[in-house]
């Protein structure tokens, strides 16, 4: 099921004050882009002795603040609660028709249309602030770090990105370079302990290529257990507790701050994995504050909401972030068509017969919605499932992209003027991942899919940073 459209949905851990940047969601309607209606079932759960070790788990709701109000500058000082803590804690060692006028043209200053059609992969500078990023797959995270960093006029460099799948890794360091030992293949539940729990030397291990102290730790734990598309074991899955290994990571390299990121629907875990990560990181000194983010309101072309946690040893962050008017397909993958082809990346899968016939209606009748008389009998009941088999609109942010895009029976991935689904390329710009990520050197289709639909928007990154940057937090 796709998660898009999810504005009605209240996460009642988290509250009414945690969406958006002009905090439309703390208690008004926002306009919905692309209302379709979903269904969010939530499934029982157990219990975990980690977990028990630290004391009351603790709510993800923040009070309301004044958010998207200009910047002013954030307390510089390091805290003395946080060196105290860590201190402590170390003796333990612990169509045609939509050929409309170009409403969303680039404007030759637009910083983040040049940045996602650009062909060179940043240049890394080794007095510059040290990125570690947890479960990072490609990259995405980092890369918009990157990104921020250089926007605010400060150089970055890859102290160290953890993933267990190899084959996002060899994208990463095609992108990017540099020491082998900065790319490591690793399973994190190895670093899933208590943050007050002795270290152990597989944990000292991993993190050795990495200086202590000012640097910005990203994470983006899987999220399969909390996902929407996740019918059978979500909110109580196993993989939920990965999200703690971010405040064990924490611990041992002690960063300036923590930028997590995940679906909205970690909210709703039964294992509370977020929380006890909050409490944990808390234990340790840092000012914690978090929320869901529809991204779409900070520039990304994709109705996609997330649940962002930042920790900060200096005070808490504040959530002002620039709201930017919404952005279009149009905008994303217009100079895309040209490509058509060209490569495997430029290149749609090909899809079967029943649903190449579908296609060829949706275009024949100007439509961008499959009757259900025309679905596979199995997909006909369930009108949840709306957007399935429905064709994009050129004028509109698309939907929560996941690695289903080149199947149009997994949402609405049919391309607006196209018969055809989106290609891996022109996913890759819906999820705002630059030109100059090497996606070339995956070949195999669903892997790359996979790293694209599981990507988180540089762009959020981006932003995240120079507020950071902006409240002297980084
Ligand atoms: C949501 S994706 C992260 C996306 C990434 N932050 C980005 O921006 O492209 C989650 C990643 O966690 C990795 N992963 C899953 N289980 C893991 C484990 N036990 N240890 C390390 N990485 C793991 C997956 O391979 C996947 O790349």
């Amino acid at each position: 099921m796709p998660e898009a459209a999810i504005d009605e949905h209240r996460d009642p851990l988290l509250g009414e004050d945690d969406i958006g940047p002009d905090g439309a969601a703390r208690g008004q309607p926002h306009r919905q882009v692309n209302p379709e209606p979903e269904t969010v079932r939530v499934q029982g759960g157990s219990d975990r002795s980690l977990r028990a070790r630290i004391p009351a788990p603790v709510c993800l709701h923040d009070p309301p603040t004044a958010l998207w109000h200009p910047l002013p500058a954030g307390s510089a000082s390091r805290s003395p609660a946080l060196a105290a803590n860590l201190r402590g804690l170390m003796p333990t060692v612990c169509d045609e028709r939509q050929l409309m006028p170009e409403a969303t043209a680039p404007a030759a200053a637009d910083l983040d249309w040049n940045f996602l059609r650009t062909k060179n992969p940043p240049s890394e500078d080794s007095s510059g602030v040290q990125v570690i990023d947890l479960f990072s797959s490609l990259g995405g995270l980092t890369f918009g770090a990157f990104e921020g960093l250089r926007r605010k006029g400060r150089s970055a460099r890859l102290g160290l990105a953890v993933d267990s799948e190899p084959a996002a890794l060899r994208v990463f360091r095609a992108t990017l370079a540099g020491a082998e030992r900065r790319y490591a293949c690793a399973d994190l539940s190895a670093v899933l302990a208590h943050v007050a729990d002795r270290t152990r030397a597989e944990e000292r291990a991993l993190v050795a290529p990495v200086a202590r102290g000012s640097s910005l730790l990203l994470a983006g734990p899987p999220c399969q257990g909390h996902s929407a598309l996740n019918n059978h074991t979500r909110h109580d899955d196993p993989r939920n507790d990965l999200y703690l290994a971010v405040a064990r990571v924490a611990r041992l390299i002690e960063p300036r701050a923590v930028v997590v990121e995940n679906v909205q629907g970690i909210g709703s875990d039964r294992r509370s994995a977020a929380q006890l990560c909050r409490a944990a990181l808390e234990e340790l000194g840092y000012e914690v504050t978090a929320r869901r983010l529809d991204l779409s309101r900070i520039g990304v072309p994709q109705t996609r909401i997330r649940h962002v946690l930042v920790a900060t040893q200096d005070a808490e962050f504040k959530w002002e972030l620039p709201e930017l008017p919404k952005r279009d397909l149009r905008w994303a993958i217009k100079d895309l068509l040209d490509l058509e082809g060209k490569t495997h990346l430029d290149s749609p899968p090909n899809p079967t017969p029943a649903n190449q016939q579908r296609m060829d209606w949706l275009f024949e009748h100007g439509e961008f919605d499959l009757p259900n008389a025309l679905r596979p009998v199995c997909h006909q009941s369930d009108h949840s499932y709306r957007s399935m088999y429905g064709r994009l609109r050129w004028d509109r942010p698309a939907q929560t992209l996941t690695s289903g895009f080149g199947s149009m029976g997994q949402g609405r991935y049919v391309h607006p003027l196209r018969r055809r689904t989106l290609t891996p390329h022109e996913a890759a710009r819906l999820q705002c991942l630059p030109d100059f990520v090497a996606m070339r050197v995956e070949k195999r289709r669903t892997l790359l899919a996979t790293m694209i639909g599981n990507a988180a928007p540089p762009l959020l990154a981006a932003r995240m940073v120079e507020a950071l940057i902006d409240q002297r937090l980084l």
